[in-house]
Order: C-alpha cells, then structure tokens, then sequence
C-alpha cells in the first residue's frame, strides 16, 4: 500500500505534544529529586527559613552565570515588569517557605497530599474574592478533594498542625501566585525561563531578612556543625542538590506553562504530587495506613474530576 504522506499540520501537533511529554517526564523527575533531598536535608537540618533561601539563592546564581556567559539570553526587562513581578514574587515566597516548613514537620506525602487540594483553594479564592462563578460540576468535583484531604488528615499517624498549615498557607500562597502571574506574562517577552529566573530572584530579596529574623545564623551556626558530625560531608552535597534541583524542577515547570493552558497546568502538577507521594513512601518508609491512603486517593480523584468539569 502507498504510505499517506502526514500533512505538515498533524506531523507540528505530534511534534508539540512529544515536546511537552518530555518538559512533564523531567519536571516530575526533578521534582521527585528536590523533594527526597529536601528532607534528608530537613531532617539531619531543621531550619527551613535557610535551606529555602538556599534554594533561591542557588537558582539566582545559576540563572546569573547563565545569562553572564550567554548560555541564556538576559531578559529586556522595563520597571512595569518588575512592579507587575512582585505581587508574584511577594506569593510564590510564602508559598515556598510555608510549603518548607510543613515539611520539616511532617512526611513529605503528607505534605504533598495537602498539597493536591490546591484546585478547591483555586475555586474558593476566584469564587469568594473575584466574584467568578463555576459550573455545579466544579464545585461538586470539590466535595472529594475536601472530603479526601481532611480524610487523609485526621488518619496522619504522625499528623502536625504546623505541618498541616504550612501547607494549606502554601496551597493558598500559590493560587494567588498563578493568578498573579498570568496577568503578569501576559503580553510580555520574556520567556518561561527567564520569568522563573526573575521571579527568583526578587523572592530572595524578600525571603533573605525574614530568615536572618526568624532563625539566624547562631542556629544556623550550630546546627551546621551537627548535621556535618552527624551526616559526614556529603551532608554539603544534600543541600547542594536540593537548592539546585528546586530551581531546575521550577523553571522547567515554568518553561511548559509557556506552551500549555494553565488547566493542563494543573493536572500536570497533581501527577506530578502522586509520583512524589509514591517515590517518598517508599524512600522514608513512612507508614500509612489503609484509611489513610484512601483519603490521599479520594483526594487525588477529585483534582482530576475538577480540571475534567473545568474542562
Ligand atoms: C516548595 O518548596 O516551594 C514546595 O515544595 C513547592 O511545592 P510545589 O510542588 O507546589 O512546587
């Protein structure tokens, strides 16, 4: 038979959704390393005000050097991107510390499983503070995610309520984050890339005097000697992977919200919470019970009905 020659259009369409299969496979990769490192970190080194700052830190340097050595394109930026820019930063700086500090508390699924309820925030927020209505389905979808969270909460056998905050903080942190910076990338030229890199940037200068503040560097001091005495000197290379690995997992995650609908967003995002919850249970052993672990799938269910009836 005569092979049917593909037009141009098909052969664009399968070639874009190759590209994005592999901006997801290696954004949950390197998440799924931030996270395990994470925690080794957290748990031989509890100061999450620090090791966040590191992390933001770490992709500024980066990001700097790329652009120094023209590995990267620096950014045209004007003051109006900067102004747009903070609201964002001010966001994804709570959302960040907040999400850290519950997992110095707490297991990294858990934190996670929290985590997945994000779209309900989404909805309240844009229903109760913007005034935006949703089709019943959408709110129907909530019932599961609400019902799944506060199920997988109450069975946490090592449930902590700092730990259990942090992360709602860092649920509702982000939703005013993404929604800020839709507006902000809005008409701009500046790619997913180097949006992240900014946006870096400016969350440093906010976070920096907050950690000086909150726990400073006699504890810092202190505990650094310990972990190392504790750990050994690979103790160095774990907070070296888990600064850089967050940068990396962001801007890649930035880099393909470039191509895809935020809601694409965030089903990629929930995949990517179930390939943590999964790897991190069986990394750190965390116990769990049957009752428990239906809560997380109830949950994790309903993001999916939400973004199918948001559809
Ligand atoms: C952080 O430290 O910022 C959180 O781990 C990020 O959570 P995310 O999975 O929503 O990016």
């Amino acid at each position: 038979p005569v092979p049917v020659p593909e037009s141009e259009e098909v052969r664009s369409a399968s070639a874009q959704k190759v590209k994005i299969g592999i901006y997801f496979a290696t954004w949950w990769a390197l998440n799924v390393v931030f996270n395990i490192y994470n925690k080794k970190v957290l748990n031989a080194y509890p100061y999450p005000w620090l090791t966040s700052t590191l992390s933001l830190a770490a992709g500024s340097l980066m990001m700097l050097i790329s652009w120094a050595i023209r590995i990267a394109e620096p950014p045209k930026t004007d003051p109006d991107f900067w102004k747009a820019l903070l609201p964002v930063a001010v966001a994804h700086t709570i959302g960040h510390v907040a999400a850290t500090v519950s997992m110095s508390k707490v297991a990294v699924s858990f934190t996670h499983i929290i985590k997945s309820g994000e779209p309900a925030f989404s909805v309240l927020v844009s229903r109760f503070l913007l005034g935006e209505t949703f089709p019943v389905p959408v709110y129907l979808s909530l019932v599961p995610i609400i019902g799944g969270c506060a199920l997988a909460a109450v069975t946490e056998l090592n449930f902590n309520m700092i730990g259990f905050m942090g992360a709602m903080i860092s649920n509702l942190a982000f939703v005013f984050r993404n929604i800020f910076s839709k507006k902000g990338m809005k008409g701009k030229s500046v790619s997913g890339m180097n949006y992240y890199a900014c946006l870096s940037m400016l969350s440093l200068l906010i976070l920096t005097p907050f950690a000086f503040a909150v726990e400073g560097p006699q504890m810092w001091a202190a505990g650094w000697q310990k972990a190392l005495s504790e750990i050994g000197p690979q103790f160095i290379w774990w907070v070296a992977a888990q600064s850089v690995f967050y940068h990396l997992y962001n801007q890649v995650s930035y880099m393909s919200l470039d191509q895809i609908s935020p809601l694409t967003f965030s089903i990629g995002n929930t995949m990517k919470r179930i390939s943590v919850i999964v790897s991190s249970i069986i990394i750190f052993h965390t116990p769990v019970q049957p009752i428990n672990a239906l809560g997380a799938a109830i949950a994790i269910l309903g993001t999916f009905l939400y973004s199918q009836a948001k559809q």
